[in-house]
């Protein structure tokens, strides 16, 4: 990964086709959409796809849209088209949309992050069009910021962020929408807003009612909960949004929501405060000048300046003439005129991204009304006001737990070889700070386990002859939430547990994965993850047993320790 990054201009022919070509060839091309860059290779080529994310700073751990180029490009790659799926489809592509879908085959598990289901996404820009026409593939493209950056909304931010992990940029201009599309879930009988976007859930309604279909959209947190008040029967659902608010941020995928093994992402925030103003239940724009003037006299008085205010055209006359003399201490991003949703939207990521470069102490930004557009714009501004996660904490102790159905056999195996093989390949240590210590402790449960039963003896011998384990007192016992919760990473023997697990504690669903997923989360090639359980067979099963767990825990072992900061 060390490219000379070539910004390619949509007329500049010749280096257009080389990025095409570049795209056949499964290499990584910053493309341009109407909503925000992407980071797009061919989503049927798992070393394409792993190439995303080694281009943008971390572990693949979230499911990636597909982009097409037409709707029969949209055949191959689900297996099912629903009705309502139809109806979006009919109504918003080529648009600002992400439709997700049951997926075929032909989409690797890299891609869809071990779902079984795809997001499509058919991007009305040109240029994108035009890219994946003539690559003819279909392209996987997450939005091609590094991790901890805003969207890219302009060629130069890709170029900011990606300039030497990937060879091409196409530079389409600025997006026109500027906030990341509408996610919508439509595999079901109705549509599950995922991310709000430029496509509102009134539009939504509107198509499916043009359709013949009246129910309301529903909006879902990412475990597929029905928020409160998501209820049928509500008829809009800018209340059901707000009611999530009242909270804090409303709580939809994002791609920077952890699905990876204990990791937390932190959302984009600029290294300074945000402070939202004005009130995003309803329009009271005639107070806007005086919040943003109380805003700026306290940053004068207490000397916190420059002070960055992200800022309509009206209240920025008004203020200039008020502060004339303070050039220095208020930076203005004017995005348009003040009232105006979508030229808020359109500028927010650069208007965030532009600020916080100049290092100002505190951003100034107006609230909108939570109806349309204004949706996703809160929703985006909250993610960057909150503080969010902390990008990388340097925890240096993390919990693994093995689980099979009986926690007799299978998962006190791994448990032992677990900790044997991190006795072996160690000492580990945290790789922002060699000085500290990694470490890591594995434990066993099981879904139907009979809480006290003791491990088969060959579990018990295999462990102490072969793994220098003790076992002799471990007991089976059955997984709990408490349980779960301790943990930063839960694994599965089969993909029966992890979806059992994943359903009865959606909550958590974020680190349950099978063996075989996570071995597909870190594209780990030829790892068979499927461990059957020896049970009632003789020792040499259980033997086998040992061997296929030793191998998978000794590949898998290094992917983990790196999300967790660890080597
Ligand atoms: O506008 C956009 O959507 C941009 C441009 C480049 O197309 N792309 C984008 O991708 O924002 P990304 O990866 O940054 O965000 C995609 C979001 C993530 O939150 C992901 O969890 C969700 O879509 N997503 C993708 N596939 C999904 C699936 N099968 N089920 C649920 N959520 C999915
Ligand atoms: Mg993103």
């Amino acid at each position: 990964m060390n490219f000379e990054t070539i910004c390619v201009s949509p007329d500049d022919e010749l280096n257009f086709k080389a990025a095409v070509r570049a795209l056949q060839e499964g290499e990584v091309v910053g493309m341009p959409t109407e909503t925000v860059y992407g980071l797009g290779a061919d989503a049927r080529n798992p070393e394409a796809v792993k190439k995303i994310y080694e281009a943008k700073g971390r572990p693949s751990d979230n499911p990636l849209i597909v982009h097409v180029s037409s709707k029969e490009m949209i055949n191959s790659l689900v297996s099912e088209i629903t009705p309502i799926a139809h109806v979006l489809i009919d109504a918003f592509m080529p648009g600002p949309i992400t439709i997700v879908m049951k997926k075929s085959d032909v989409i690797p598990s890299c891609v869809s992050a071990g779902l079984d289901t795809v997001g499509i996404r058919f991007p009305i820009h040109p240029i994108a069009q035009k890219l994946i026409d003539m690559s003819g593939v279909p392209i996987a493209a997450p939005s091609a910021n590094l991790s901890g950056s805003p969207s890219p909304t302009k060629a130069e931010h890709v170029m900011k962020d990606m300039h030497g992990r990937i060879p091409y940029i196409v530079d389409g201009g600025e997006c026109q929408v500027g906030l990341e599309s509408t996610v919508v879930d439509a595999t079901g009988e109705w549509p599950v807003v995922l991310r709000p976007g430029a496509i509102t859930i009134d539009d939504m309604e509107e198509a499916l009612a043009m359709a013949g279909m009246t129910k309301p959209v529903k909006v879902t947190n990412k475990s597929g909960i029905i928020l409160e008040g998501a209820e049928e029967g509500i008829s809009t659902g800018t209340e059901v949004l707000l009611a999530q608010n009242n909270a804090g941020i409303p709580e939809v995928a994002e791609d920077e929501t952890p699905r990876a093994p204990g990791m937390k992402y932190r959302h984009y925030a600029p290294s300074c405060p945000v402070k939202i103003v004005g009130d995003k239940t309803g329009d009271d724009f005639d107070n806007y000048f005086v919040y943003y003037k109380q805003e700026v006299m306290q940053a004068l008085i207490s000397g916190d300046t420059p002070i960055g205010l992200f800022v309509g055209e009206e209240i920025a006359e008004n203020l200039k003439t008020l502060f004339a003399n303070k050039n220095e201490e208020i930076i203005y991003y004017i995005y348009g005129a003040t009232e105006d949703v979508d030229e808020a939207s359109h500028h927010l990521f650069d208007g965030l991204r532009t600020l916080d470069e100049l290092r100002v102490r505190m951003i100034v930004t107006p609230a909108f009304p939570e109806k349309g557009l204004g949706i996703a714009y809160m929703n985006r501004l909250f993610k960057a006001a909150s503080e969010g996660e902390a990008p990388l904490e340097l925890k240096t102790d993390r919990k693994i737990m093995f689980v099979c159905s009986g926690n007799t056999c299978r998962s006190p195996m791994a448990e032992a070889i677990f900790r044997s093989v991190f006795r072996a390949t160690g000492p580990h240590t945290m790789i922002a700070d060699p000085e500290k210590e990694a470490k890591v402790e594995a434990c066993s449960a099981g879904t139907f386990a009979e809480n006290g039963a003791e491990y088969t003896r060959y579990t018990v011998d295999l462990a102490g002859y072969e793994y220098e384990e003790d076992l002799t007192q471990g007991r089976s016992r059955i997984v709990t939430d408490d349980l779960i919760n301790q943990q930063d990473l839960v694994l599965c023997m089969t993909a029966d547990h992890s979806r059992y697990l994943r359903t009865k504690y959606p909550d958590m669903g974020d680190r349950i994965f099978s063996l075989q997923e996570i071995i597909d989360h870190f594209s780990i090639p030829n790892l068979d993850g499927e461990v059957q359980d020896p049970y009632g067979y003789e020792y040499l099963v259980y033997m086998e047993t040992a061997k296929q767990l030793d191998g998978i825990i000794r590949e898998l072992m290094p992917e983990i320790l790196k999300s967790w900061g660890m080597n």
